[in-house]
């Protein structure tokens, strides 16, 4: 989700246009899969309700929570779901859903805030807690009914919330209650609505991910297709249908979400996709030959040489959203160039996924504030007046590395680490000259020749080495040194969006620090980064 202009994912942040709206809306009538609509209040679990679901193998999208019923009804939808957030219903902005939608005769199936929504709406009585209820709980289930189908009388649960439901709207039963709460769970047999006090997406509710699966298949009936493998056809066929006779370029750096982009095109419209690879002089040691050498053989790839002017670009740039501006701009004209070249370009192909996607609308007031500028860069497609495919924006990360390997690509690439479109660029810290990326490429070079012997490796998120704009003093062969530091950052993490240190062994940071220090001339010290993300951020800059 976080690349820049540079690699696959230049737009990613910009408003829906209209025209993709229509696009999207048709798509859908194309789907041969049920759909879940999880109407997103902005709770911080929308995202997991909408793994969980997709994990049961039914396709589901996060929609803005005022979507209204008559464009819910369009797109059809087997089930509703509305997801938790942060408001407080009985205040003046809490965000509301249409009320119609209760009528469409769909099931729907409201959590935590969604619940309370959904009593509000329809008549039930809301009271704000004596206390916030917050953690674990238990509930106990009463009388019969499909959503807690085989789960017994009760289940340890996970609450978060201040208001709850004091009376169920009528026509509704209580079917689960906690000490605390005594309307916890509800529903409204004959029109399929229910609501959970609690949080059954989270995995502190260890039955919680039965509980969705009987609504989505007791309640509401959804077929489990929902597979990568139905995915890649349906995604080949659309894109060969939209290009037709024209030409795609595709922004490749090699990484995982661009070269499954590509690897749909080209079995799409063969030919008709150029593969665009820049070596901007910024990548790590022996990458520009292995990609060019994964892909040459595989898709039509354009290498495009750019050491030379990335590193001009760069001179004397020491600000860190200064080089990527710079990078991004430079990566824009190589990119025009291009298409004037291959003539005929109508489209560029791209890897957004889908939490770039639903970023976009979060009713907790819109992007989040912008950290780094890669979040942002949007000028290549406007500028380039090319209309975008992007074959992922459904997907999360681990569904991508799913579908590559449907597709056939290997385990290696598949399972690459994330690296930031301005590369090397933003891991040495102050100015970038052809010297530093040498002596940075060595040095992280032998950190991945290390860590791939290890079997902890598969734990790592990112691994990486970084060149401090610093020198210290040392001792080597009895001569005094005054020479460059580097850090090494190795992190855990799901997504990318938080992230933890890795506890590595000692052993093994010491084998990477003297293996630096030794074979490297120019560096003599070598620290290791124990910040986690918050309240740093992956990348030093
Ligand atoms: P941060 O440093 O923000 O990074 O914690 C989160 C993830 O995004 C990657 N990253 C970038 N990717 N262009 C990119 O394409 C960038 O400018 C950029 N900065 C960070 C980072 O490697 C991590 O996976």
């Amino acid at each position: 989700m976080k690349h820049a202009v540079c690699t696959e994912k230049s737009a990613v942040r910009r408003e829906t246009s209209t025209e993709e709206k229509e696009e999207r809306g048709s798509r859908k009538g194309k789907l041969e899969t049920d759909l879940v609509a999880i109407l997103d209040f902005g709770s911080q679990y929308s995202q997991l309700i909408a793994r969980r679901i997709r994990e049961s193998k039914v396709y589901c999208e996060i929609l803005r929570h005022d979507t209204t019923a008559a464009e819910l009804r369009k797109r059809e939808p087997k089930a509703i779901i509305l997801s938790g957030g942060p408001a407080s219903v009985s205040s003046r902005e809490a965000p509301v859903c249409d009320r119609a939608i209760f009528d469409l005769g769909i099931p729907v199936l409201g959590i935590c805030y969604g619940m309370q929504l959904m009593g509000r709406l329809l008549r039930g009585e809301i009271v704000a807690s004596k206390r916030r209820e917050y953690g674990k709980a238990a509930l106990f289930t009463e009388g019969t009914s499909d959503i807690f189908h085989g789960l017994g009388g009760q289940l340890a649960i996970w609450m978060s919330h201040g208001d709850q439901l004091s009376k169920a709207p009528s026509g509704f039963q209580v079917i689960g209650r906690t000490p605390n709460s005594p309307v916890a769970a509800i529903m409204h047999e004959k029109k399929k609505l229910y609501g959970l006090q609690f949080h059954p997406e989270v995995v502190h509710t260890p039955r919680g991910r039965e509980i969705l699966r009987n609504f989505l298949f007791r309640v509401a009936g959804c077929s489990p297709s929902w597979t990568m493998r139905s995915f890649a056809a349906q995604a080949v066929e659309e894109i060969r249908e939209r290009v037709g006779k024209e030409r795609v370029i595709c922004a490749m750096s090699g990484g995982v979400d661009s070269s499954v982009t590509a690897t749909l095109v080209d079995r799409a419209v063969g030919d008709h996709l150029v593969c665009v690879f820049v070596d901007n002089g910024l990548l790590r040691k022996g990458e520009a030959d292995e990609v060019a050498g994964d892909f040459k053989d595989r898709l039509n790839l354009k290498v495009v040489r750019g050491q030379k002017r990335f590193l001009d670009v760069l001179k004397g740039v020491r600000d860190p959203e200064e080089k990527r501006r710079r990078i991004g701009r430079e990566f824009v004209k190589i990119f025009e160039k291009e298409a004037v070249k291959i003539g005929r370009v109508k489209f560029l192909a791209q890897g957004t996924l889908y939490p770039d996607v639903i970023e976009s609308f979060s009713p907790r007031g819109g992007p989040s504030a912008t950290i780094k500028t890669h979040h942002n860069v949007g000028g290549l497609p406007k500028k380039m007046k090319l209309k975008l495919i992007e074959p992922l924006r459904e997907l999360f990360k681990d569904e991508v590395r799913t579908l590559g390997k449907e597709l056939g690509l290997p385990d290696a690439l598949v399972q690459r680490q994330p690296f930031p479109g301005p590369g090397l660029g933003v891991r040495i810290l102050g100015d970038v000259t052809r010297s530093r990326l040498a002596l940075l490429r060595e040095a992280d070079a032998v950190l991945s020749e290390e860590l791939v012997k290890e079997p902890f490796a598969r734990e790592i998120w990112q691994s990486f080495a970084v060149l401090l704009p610093i020198r210290t003093v040392g001792v080597q062969g009895d001569e005094r040194t005054y020479d460059n530091v580097v850090a090494l950052r190795m992190v855990t993490s799901t997504d990318g969006m938080t992230a933890d240190w890795a506890r590595v062994p000692h052993t093994f940071l010491e084998r990477v620090s003297s293996r630096i220090t030794n074979e490297i001339k120019g560096i003599n010290r070598v620290v290791y980064d124990t910040s986690s993300k918050p309240p740093s951020t992956i990348e030093w800059e």
